[in-house]
C-alpha cells in the first residue's frame, strides 16, 4: 500500500520560470549577476570563475573572514590565489579583492590563518593584533622540472583586518622534505603547550608540526589512517570539542579520491591530542564520514572563536574533485556550504558521533514557519496540504516522521519539468537513501547521477531538515547526526514536495518557511 502525504509547495514569483531552458549558465531566463540559472541564493558563491577549497579562516574584531581557492581568470582550476570575502553573521557575505597572490615561491594553495593575539610572531606593531596567514606554496616551476619538493609552507601577515597582506621575507617557514604531496597546514593554538600546533596534510598520513612563533617549525609525529587507500589526505584540521564533560580531540582527513561514494570526501577520527601525538579512542571503529553527501569536501573549522561563544564553526566546498571543473555554471564554479555548528554528541550504541547544525543565524533571512500540525496521520487518511511562499530563493522544509518495522517514507522533491530527487527512509535497513539520477542536468559527468546512502539510527521519531537552493539540497538528519550534502542542476528550484509511505509510516508534523536571497 502506498500512503500519499501531498504537499504543494507554491512559490510565488517561479511560475514563469518554469518553462525549459535551451541556455545553461549566465544565458537563459533567469539572467543578472548573482542571480543565474543555478546561482546559489542562500550559500557564498564568488561573483565569477572558479573556487575550491575554503581557507584562511578566522574570527577577528567582529567579521568572519572566508578565503577561498580561487582562480581570478578561468572557471576551472588554474593558478590558485586565496579570494576573500567577509561576514557579519556566516549568512551575508561580502566579496573584497583577493587576499593573496602567486609568487616567486609559487601559486597559493590551502591554509589557515590565526589572530596572533599575544604576538608571538612579532609582527604585530603599535598593539594591533596580526592575523597571520599559513598556506602551502606550489612551484609550478619545480613542478615541471620533475621535481617532488615543490610544495612548501609559507606565512603572511596582516595588520588591518585581512584587507592587505605582507608575505615573510624568510618563507617557506617549513621547506619541503622530499614528499611529493605535503600541504593545507592547519594551524591552532594549543594552550596546554602553549605552542601553535600545525595538522598537515603529507602524502597519505597526517603529520602534526609545533612552533612557539608561526615562524620555526618542530617536527612532533604523524598519523596514519587505518586503512589502505589509493587517494591523498588533504585539508586536514585538529579541534577539541566537549564530550559529556571531558575534552575530546577530533582530526578532520579529506581523502581524495576514497571517499565512500566515490570521489572526494571527509572523515573524521576522535581521540587524545596532548600536542605531540594524536591517538585515536577506537583504532579499530569503523569510518566516520563527517557528510555522507557526494558534495561537501575539504571543509575546516574557524579559528580564534572567542571562548564566551564557544562553537566550533566549520564550511565546506559544496563539490567534488570527480566533476567539479564540469558542473553545468559558467559565470561561476562551485560554492560552500552552509556554515555549521559542530558538536559531539551520544550516536548509535552510546558512541560519539559528530553532529553539525546549520548555524542559527540562518534565522537571518529566515520567513515565518508554515507548520501543518492537523496532518494526516494514519495510513489512510492520505490527503493535499498547501504551503505558500513570496520568494523564489531557498526554502527549508522540516518534517518529523514515525516510521515502523518495514516501513519506509519517501520525501520527492520536483519541479514542473519533471525533475525530482527521491529521499528514502528505511527502517529496516536503517537508512537513508538519497537519489539524484532524475534530478534534471546530470549528463556532464558519469558519476554524478546516482543513489548515495547514509546509516541512520531510528530511535524512536525521525526528524529531517532539508534546506533546498538553486543547485543543492542539504539534509540534516536528527539534529545533524546524520549530513548529507549534495548538487542538484534541476530547471528550476525544486519547489514541489511529496511525500509517501509504504507500511506504517507517519508524518507527525510539517514546516516550511521561505530563506531570502542573501544577495538582495
Ligand atoms: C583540495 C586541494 C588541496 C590543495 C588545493 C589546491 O581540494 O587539492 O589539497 O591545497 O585543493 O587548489
Amino acid at each position: 500500500m502506498r500512503t500519499v502525504f501531498l504537499i504543494l509547495f507554491v512559490l510565488f514569483g517561479l511560475g514563469a520560470c518554469n518553462v525549459p531552458q535551451k541556455d545553461k549558465g549566465t544565458s537563459g531566463m533567469k539572467s543578472g549577476l548573482m542571480s543565474e540559472q543555478w546561482r546559489p541564493q542562500i550559500h557564498f558563491t564568488p561573483k565569477a570563475q572558479w573556487m575550491n577549497d575554503p581557507n584562511g579562516m578566522v574570527y577577528h574584531d567582529g567579521e568572519y573572514h572566508l578565503f577561498y581557492q580561487y582562480h581570478p581568470n578561468s572557471n576551472v582550476w588554474g593558478p590558485m590565489h586565496w579570494g576573500h570575502a567577509i561576514s557579519e553573521d556566516l549568512i551575508h557575505w561580502e566579496h573584497l579583492p583577493i587576499g593573496l597572490y602567486p609568487d616567486s615561491l609559487g601559486t597559493i594553495f590551502s591554509g589557515s590563518a590565526v589572530a596572533d593575539v599575544d604576538n608571538t610572531s612579532g609582527f604585530g606593531k603599535n598593539g594591533k593584533t596580526p592575523l597571520v596567514a599559513v598556506y602551502t606554496n606550489h612551484s609550478h616551476e619545480k613542478e615541471s622540472e620533475g621535481r617532488i619538493d615543490y610544495q612548501t609552507q609559507s606565512i603572511a601577515y596582516s595588520l588591518d583586518n585581512g584587507r592587505t597582506w605582507t608575505k615573510y621575507e624568510k618563507n617557506p617557514v617549513l621547506d619541503n622534505p622530499g614528499i611529493r604531496d605535503f600541504r593545507d597546514p592547519k594551524v591552532r593554538w594549543h594552550e596546554p603547550t602553549q605552542k601553535w600546533i600545525m595538522t598537515l596534510a603529507v602524502k597519505d598520513r597526517v603529520s602534526f608540526y609545533s612552533s612557539p612563533d608561526l615562524k620555526e617549525w618542530t617536527f612532533e609525529s604523524s598519523f596514519a589512517q587505518d586503512e589502505e587507500h589509493n587517494g591523498v589526505v588533504e585539508c586536514p584540521d585538529l579541534f577539541p570539542l566537549n564530550y559529556n564533560g571531558q575534552e575530546k580531540w577530533v582530526l578532520f582527513i579529506s581523502l581524495n579520491p576514497g571517499f565512500l561514494h566515490g570521489g572526494s570526501g571527509t572523515k573524521y577520527y576522535i581521540g587524545e591530542f596532548d600536542g605531540k601525538e594524536f591517538i585515536p579512542d577506537d583504532p579499530n571503529a569503523p569510518t566516520h564520514w563527517f557528510d555522507y553527501g557526494k558534495d561537501n569536501y575539504a571543509g575546516v573549522t574557524w579559528s580564534n572563536i572567542p571562548e564566551e561563544d564557544g562553537r566550533t564553526l566549520f564550511i565546506g566546498w559544496m563539490s567534488n574533485w570527480q566533476y567539479a571543473t564540469v558542473v553545468p555554471t559558467e559565470q561561476w564554479r562551485s560554492a560552500m556550504t552552509l556554515p555549521r555548528s559542530l558538536e559531539l554528541v551520544e550516536g548509535a550504541g552510546g558512541k560519539p558521533v559528530l553532529k553539525g547544525e546549520v548555524v542559527n543565524t540562518i534565522e537571518n533571512i529566515a520567513g515565518d514557519w508554515q507548520e501543518k500540525s492537523d496532518l494526516p496521520v494514519a495510513a489512510a487518511e492520505a490527503g493535499t496540504l498547501e504551503f505558500s511562499f513570496e520568494e523564489d530563493a531557498a526554502y527549508q522544509l522540516s518534517l518529523e516522521f514515525d516510521i515502523q518495522m518495514d516501513a519506509t517514507a519517501t520525501i520527492d522533491l520536483y519541479n514542473e519539468a519533471g525533475d525530482s530527487i527521491f529521499i528514502t527512509l528505511d527502517k529496516n535497513r536503517e537508512l537513508v537513501v538519497f537519489d539524484r539520477i532524475d534530478s534534471g542536468e546530470t549528463t556532464f559527468n558519469e558519476n554524478f547521477p546516482g543513489k548515495y546512502d547514509a546509516p541512520v539510527a531510528f530511535e524512536g521519531p525521525v526528524k529531517v531538515d532539508l534546506y533546498v537552493d538553486q543547485s543543492s539540497v542539504e539534509m540534516f538528519i536528527n539534529g545533524g547526526k546524520v549530513q548529507m550534502t549534495n548538487l542538484v542542476f534541476p530547471e528550476t528550484l525544486l519547489t514541489g514536495v511529496e511525500i509517501y509511505g509504504s507500511g506504517d509510516s507517519q508524518l507527525i508534523t510539517a514546516k516550511a518557511r521561505v530563506l531570502n536571497s542573501i544577495w538582495k
